[in-house]
This record gives structure tokens, sequence and C-alpha cells, in this order.
């Protein structure tokens, strides 16, 4: 294949000059499927990277697409039904269509994913030593004895306590936090460079769910894997990732290192997100404050900025510019935001605005 049939988007050559290209690097991914009600634009323009051994935290309210990114990185879409768009490369191979069955030998061995709800992502009809030997002997035809014997491994290597004896035990025989573990030692039997871990805590207490961010970076320091982090939580990325992308109605509105997304946020979204997250770092108790109003349906996506309907900021620009024009992503430093209100000038056109955009969008 081709790569330059489906790199319809800005190429990395339009990135700022820095080195090599990134280990991960998606660029304007759109994300298309075909339904009885209409087209669903799931993902639009989307374009980010990632290095070796960081971790970049995606975050935004449920329905905004990041699910819909992390299975179009690992080449999950049912084809039949939708159209990916853009480019993804992953050190520097296109997997923008490229065959399933390269797909299928990426996956697992480059690349994998660690799902929110375990439960259903393992089987219920095999021990969990079995479920790991099975993916570690798909991807590299050893012995069933040598496979049984990393299946234990990479369990004690999650911290599974008698990782031996465990290894027999069925799924249901596990509580949240520990199969959790168990898909994670299953993600990483085969040592991908990159982990996709889409909400991994969600369904986890605060304890627990401290403990598994703390298993995942504590693999990362090992073995230097690339992590996608997936979250509806703010509060969850800000002790993990290096970078922060704040997707709304499947586009980036605010991208940029954590501690400029975190410390100094200037889309509406980002800060009221940050609003609606308990801050562990305060001493005195801020009440929270979820964000006003609900995400839009993607069939009938506000024009303008997708935001504006939800924004309180919005009144601050006249002639309803927020609700006529969408802002295009600007980077400054590397944070990068879809928002007419940071924008230097904005009135001005949107041509003017072109010289200005960001095209790496790449902090
Ligand atoms: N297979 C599909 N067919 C049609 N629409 C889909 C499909 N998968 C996801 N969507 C829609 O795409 C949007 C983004 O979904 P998703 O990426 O799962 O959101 P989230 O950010 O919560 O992970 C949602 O509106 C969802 O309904
Ligand atoms: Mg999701």
């Amino acid at each position: 294949m081709n790569p330059a049939t489906v790199n319809t988007g800005p190429s990395t050559d339009d990135r700022a000059a820095g080195g090599g290209a990134p280990f991960l690097d998606v660029r304007d991914l759109s994300v298309r499927f075909s339904t009885e009600d209409g087209p669903v634009q799931a993902v639009d323009g989307l374009s980010f990277s990632l290095e070796r051994g960081r971790t970049l935290g995606i975050v935004g309210e449920s329905g905004s697409g990041k699910s819909v990114t992390s299975l179009a990185v690992l080449g999950l879409h049912d084809r039949a039904r939708t159209r990916v768009g853009g480019s993804i490369r992953l050190d520097g191979v296109e997997l923008v269509g490229a065959d399933e069955a390269r797909l299928r030998g990426l996956r697992g061995s480059r690349m994998a994913m660690v799902f929110q709800d375990a439960l259903t992502a393992l089987s219920p009809y095999y021990s969990v030593g079995d479920q790991i030997a099975e993916t570690y002997r798909r991807h590299t035809r050893c012995s069933r004895r040598a496979a049984g014997e990393r299946a234990v491994q990479m369990l004690a290597l999650v911290g599974i306590p008698s990782p031996q004896t465990r290894a027999k035990d069925y799924p249901h025989q596990f509580s949240g936090g520990m199969r959790q573990r168990v898909m994670i030692a299953m993600a990483l039997c085969c040592d991908p460079d990159l982990l996709i871990a889409d909400e991994p805590t969600t369904a986890l207490d605060v304890t627990v769910q401290a403990q598994i961010l703390e298993l995942l970076a504590e693999v990362q320091q090992q073995f230097h894997t690339s992590i996608v982090l997936i979250t509806h939580d703010l509060g969850v990325i800000a002790g993990i990732a290096d970078d922060v992308l704040v997707m709304y109605a499947g586009r980036s509105v605010e991208h940029g290192s954590v501690t400029q997304v975190l410390a100094e946020p200037r889309h509406p979204y980002t800060r009221g997100l940050l609003e609606s997250v308990p801050r562990l770092d305060s001493a005195v108790d801020v009440p929270l404050k979820p964000v006003p109003g609900s995400p839009p349906s993607l069939l009938a996506v506000p024009g303008g900025c997708a935001f504006h309907p939800r924004c309180q900021s919005r009144a601050q620009l006249p002639d309803d510019l927020c609700g006529r024009l969408r802002p295009e992503l600007v980077a400054e430093g590397g944070h990068a935001v879809a928002c007419h209100l940071s924008a230097a000038d904005p009135l001005a056109t949107p041509e003017s605005n072109d010289t200005r955009r960001n095209q790496g969008t790449t902090p």
C-alpha cells in the first residue's frame, strides 16, 4: 500500500522541525460511521503524537470520540460500516488502510489495549493463566509450557499474589482491581511498545485506581512503553501523563503538556472539566461544579464552535462569533487551543488565522 494515498491530512513534514518522526504519529484522523440515522462523524481532524516511553492523556466526556480513536489506532473498526481517513503511523508504518493480517500481527506484539471492563474483555470459560498463555503463544509460537511460565511471570509482574496458584483461577474469582491487573498482564505479555488504556480505572474505587495507575507508571519505567491513557476524569491524568489532549465532539479543543493544560487551561471546556474534579492538592474543599448541559449528539453537532451552547464565556465575543465560526486549533509555545477567546485577534478572518494555525498541533 502506498501511504500517500491515505494520508489526506497535513503531512509529518508540516511539523515544526525537531528530530525524527515520533513513535506514534496520528495526523488528521477522521472516523465516520454510516448508521440508519445518517453518517456519524465520531472523530474529525484529530492529530497527536507520542514518543517512546511517554504518556499522552486523552480526556473528554462520554461520547467525545475517545474509544473510537483508540479502536482506530488498533485497526479494530468494522470496515464495512466505518470510514477511517488521515494517517496513523506506528514507528513509521502506516496503519490506515493496512491489511487485516498486518494489523493482527501488530496487535498484541507491538500495540495492545487495556479496556475499561475487564470482565467482558476476558473470557469466563478459561483460567486467566490459560488466556495470557494463549495470547503469548499466538504471537511467539512457543511451547505450551513456556507460555504457561510466561503467564505466571506476567501475573507476578502486575502484583498478583501467589501467581502460580492464581493463574488457574477464572476471571470471576478476582476482584475488580485484580482483574484489571490481569488485563494489564495480558496486554503486556508480548512486550508491546504501545499500550492504549481506555478508562482502565473507571470501574474501580479511588485507592485501587491509584494502584493501577502506579502499576502502569512502573511498567512504563521498566519497559519504556508508550502509553495512551484515556479517561473522562482530568484528575486521573495529573500524576501520570506527560501531555494531555482534550476532546469535544470528536475534535481536539486543547492540547499541550500536562502543566500547560492543567495549570493554565485556556479552553472554557477544559476549565469546566477541571472544576468538576476533586483537587487532591487542595487543602480547602472547593465545591465541585459539573460542566452545565450535556455533550451534543454527533448526528447534530452545533455549528461554529461545537461547545458554544454550553459555553459561559461566549457572551464576551460580539456577533455570535462562537455560534457562527468554528475556531481553529492554534498553538503557542506547544500549547494548542481551539477557542475564539484565546485567539489574539478573534475577529480576524479565517484566512489570516490560517497563517497562525498550528499544523503539527503537537507540543
Ligand atoms: N460503531 C458505531 N456506530 C455508530 N456510532 C458509533 C459507533 N461507535 C461509537 N459511535 C458513536 O461515536 C461517538 C463517540 O463514541 P466513543 O468514542 O465511544 O466515546 P467515548 O469518548 O465515550 O469513548 C458516540 O456518539 C457514539 O455513539
Ligand atoms: Mg469510551
